[in-house]
């Protein structure tokens, strides 16, 4: 049932979705047999986006593209969120599960200031900017979103961060009753991320909190999740429980699951192919539902870091991102 050709996806599913069949093929059968026995539904039409609370007091940031914006109804029923499922609707139909209130923050490790911090007291801390990215998925296809949040760096601020913290670790909720994908061992869950401290302290990197004016919708990340534009989709951990400030490089999921393929930078690069496909072109997401006619979307060349070289390329000079991908 899951190994069907992705409706939307040019590459076969042995090539790309999976990460979860190559990062660790037999815990995916054993999904998979499970999925059977239990009766996951693989391929139901998603359900309806749910409708967001309309964020007010927004301003717009200069940080901002102007390219075509990618349809709300794209953004939230084309995603990758395994936590509800390995296919690009499960999250649009699963993630109503997802409660989001109240929800805690904890943060912990080299901080004068750790604590557990409840979402809206975090929100009543920031004001909200909209900021449209360019992103781009490994899977080799790419959206523009109009994000809302506030840079990543006057959160992590907050906590006074010390001179020993050189790296932040995310966390994503771990809840097998509300996030069903949980219930087998598709990935080491929960989902962890990271970033350099220069990299999440680097005025591009967000935390969103909504998308075209609303509060996120579930299957993308709600309450608040990561936005790092200039790397993989991946490094992008959604619905975010824990930051724990750290002194050495934390591990993070997929890199766990499969080094040689998923790096703990993942800048987008595309001179360093994915050891199964080319990272040179990527396909914008725009309405194909069909595999005809996806495959024969239109291909746009992938930027040096996602187009966002000119803020970040000296974030990593003097390193070979060949080898350090
Ligand atoms: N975060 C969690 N917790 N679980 C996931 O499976 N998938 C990542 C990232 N963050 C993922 C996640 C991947 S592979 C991508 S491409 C983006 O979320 C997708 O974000 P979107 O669904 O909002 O487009």
């Amino acid at each position: 049932m899951a190994f069907r050709i992705r409706p939307g996806s040019e590459i076969p599913d042995s090539q790309v979705t999976p990460q979860a069949i190559y990062a660790g093929r037999r815990r995916f059968l054993r999904f998979t047999a499970a999925a059977a026995a239990g009766g996951i539904a693989g391929f139901g039409g998603a359900q309806a986006s749910q409708t967001g609370t309309k964020l007010s007091g927004v301003s717009k940031s200069s940080f901002t593209t102007e390219e075509e914006l990618t349809t709300f109804n794209d953004a939230t029923s084309y995603n990758n969120f395994y936590e509800f499922g390995t296919d690009k609707k499960d999250p649009a139909e699963h993630a109503h599960t997802l409660k989001t209130r109240p929800w805690t923050v904890v943060v912990e490790g080299q901080v004068d200031k750790p604590g557990r911090f409840d979402i809206d007291e975090i929100l009543g801390w920031m004001s909200l900017e909209e900021r449209t990215y360019r992103f781009r998925c490994v899977e080799a296809w790419s959206m523009i979103i109009p994000w809302v949040g506030f840079p990543l760096a006057d959160l992590l601020k907050r906590f006074e961060p010390r001179a020993s913290a050189k790296y932040v670790e995310f966390e994503t909720l771990l809840d097998p009753e509300q996030m069903r994908g949980q219930r087998y061992p598709i990935l080491d869950w929960p989902y962890r991320e990271g970033l350099r401290m220069d990299e999440a302290m680097n005025p591009l990197t967000l935390i969103a909190v909504g998308m075209y004016g609303e509060t996120l919708p579930n299957q993308n990340g709600a309450p608040l999740r990561l936005v790092v534009p200039w790397k993989y989709g991946f490094k992008s951990i959604k619905s975010i429980v824990r930051m724990n400030f750290r002194e050495s490089q934390p591990r993070t999921t997929w890199n766990d699951s499969a080094p040689r393929e998923y790096g703990f930078f993942s800048n987008v690069n595309p001179d360093r192919p994915h050891p199964r496909w080319s990272q040179a072109k990527e396909r914008r997401i725009a309405g194909e539902r069909s595999l005809l006619e996806s495959l024969f979307a239109n291909r746009i060349p992938t930027l040096p870091f996602n187009g966002y070289g000119e803020q970040v390329a000296g974030l990593y000079s003097g390193m070979d991102l060949q080898k350090f991908f």
